[in-house]
């Protein structure tokens, strides 16, 4: 009976312990991200992401949180296109971050969709390469 039991504690901790060891979890992709965000991005959009009133916009707008592909090109490309969110423009440009791995702007954008009352799903490796491949 003590061996059962013994045999069974083992086969679930060695099973709690890979589960926790899952390298691309969602929970493991955000605070990865906020690593990146924190050197790369922070300076312009800030902690909170709220960005700063016409110079950088804010990470929520709903209409690049919802589109992966150009959240990706964004990052990799940077923007000049004086955007508008609710009517403000912002006259900072956003520089390319195309040196960042696949695997940087896959954490940092699952890190912001996820953040700052965001609430969009994951962004993969194999995207991020999609959208590289594409130019
Ligand atoms: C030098 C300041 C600066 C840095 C650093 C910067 N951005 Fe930006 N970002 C901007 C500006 C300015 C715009 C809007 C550009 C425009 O209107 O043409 C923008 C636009 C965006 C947008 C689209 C608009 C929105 O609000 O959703 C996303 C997404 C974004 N940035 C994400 C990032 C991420 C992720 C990083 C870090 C890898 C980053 N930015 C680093 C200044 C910056």
């Amino acid at each position: 009976m003590k061996k059962i039991f013994i045999v069974t504690l083992l086969i679930v901790t060695t099973f709690v312990f890979v589960l926790a060891q899952q390298p691309n979890s969602i929970q493991q992709s955000v605070m990865r991200g906020k690593i990146v965000y924190t050197k790369y991005c922070l300076s312009c959009h800030q902690a909170d992401g709220g960005g700063v009133p016409k110079l950088n916009p804010p990470l929520t707008a709903e209409e690049y949180i919802n589109d992966k592909n150009k959240m990706i090109q964004i990052v990799l490309k940077g923007m000049t296109d004086r955007i508008a969110i609710d009517d403000e423009k912002y006259s900072n440009n956003m520089a390319p971050h195309n040196d960042l791995t696949n695997q940087q702007i896959a954490d940092v954008l699952t890190y912001v969709r996820n953040s700052f009352g965001n609430n969009a799903g994951a962004v993969t490796v194999a995207e991020v390469q999609a959208v590289r491949n594409k130019k």
